[in-house]
């Protein structure tokens, strides 16, 4: 594909978000965080963002160790203990192979998705189907490339027909996402979809009430946002999306050193 069909095919897909102008001023990339809200830096006190920021909401977060409490560990610590996991039942429910995480090990920003689907089970790496085709868009929409990023989600093994998962399956599982969030310890945790939200942020809350909201995670930012499977199936949704997208782009430029 040559520069101009990549740019053709960009400002489509931006189309597609409901974007319907983009503009060379800066402050247009930062124009999701809220007026007041303080730059976040990296390894500092979160309670920074969002001081008094109506919009911005500041809950704690789930530990980003272990259940246990115990250091995270590195990612290959971490997979060689998940190691080949019949935890819960859906090792005996048709899954072919554990669907751990894919890219950055120090990536400042990481997606949390649900589970794996047909396409992940088969291939072994996350997002990879029709969602996560659309969940890489998005990502390359704010500048960004896969492999820049981290991607896991909250279940490892693919439910038979792509059920929900179940609350003991998601218990089995959460520990190893939670170490996983230790060891990458990123800048912004994109949640996709009402699993990831709710597992990572403890409530039941519906992923409607939680999106355009930003919450401290430890010492990173959460931005809780529909899933990209949920967008396939409510394409007027993305424009939402792609606010929350903005914003954790706008908290990722605000955490870099300045030149
Ligand atoms: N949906 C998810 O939540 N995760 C994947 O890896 C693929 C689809």
């Amino acid at each position: 594909m040559n520069h101009r069909e990549q740019l053709a095919e960009h400002l489509a897909f931006l189309t597609e978000l409901g974007i319907d102008g983009v503009s060379r001023d800066p402050r247009w990339r930062r124009a999701a965080v809220a007026p007041g809200a303080d730059p976040v830096e990296r390894g500092s006190s979160p309670a920074a963002v969002g001081r008094g920021v109506p919009g911005l909401s500041e809950v704690e977060g789930s530990r980003a160790e272990g259940e246990t409490g115990s250091p995270a560990g590195s990612l290959q610590d971490i997979r060689a203990d998940l190691g080949d996991c019949t935890r819960c039942k859906l090792h005996t429910l048709g899954r072919r192979q554990i669907v751990f995480g894919v890219g950055n090990p120090k990536a400042a920003l990481m997606f949390v998705g649900e589970a794996p689907g047909r396409d992940e089970d088969v291939q072994g790496i996350p997002f990879v189907g029709r969602a996560g085709q659309l969940l890489t868009k998005m990502i390359e929409a704010i500048g960004l490339r896969r492999e820049d990023v981290y991607i896991a989600n909250v279940i490892k093994c693919r439910p038979p027909e792509n059920r929900n998962p179940e609350p003991d399956e998601v218990a089995s599982c959460e520990p190893f996402l939670f170490r996983q969030v230790g060891a990458i310890a990123p800048v912004v945790i994109v949640a996709l979809g009402t699993f990831a939200a709710q597992a990572l942020l403890k409530t039941q809350e519906p992923i409607s009430r939680l999106r355009g909201r930003v919450f401290k995670y430890g010492g990173a930012r959460l931005i809780p946002t529909f899933h990209p499977a949920f967008l396939l199936r409510s394409p007027e949704r993305k424009r939402d999306s792609w606010e929350d997208l903005k914003q954790a782009k706008a908290l990722l430029d605000a955490s870099e050193p300045q030149a």
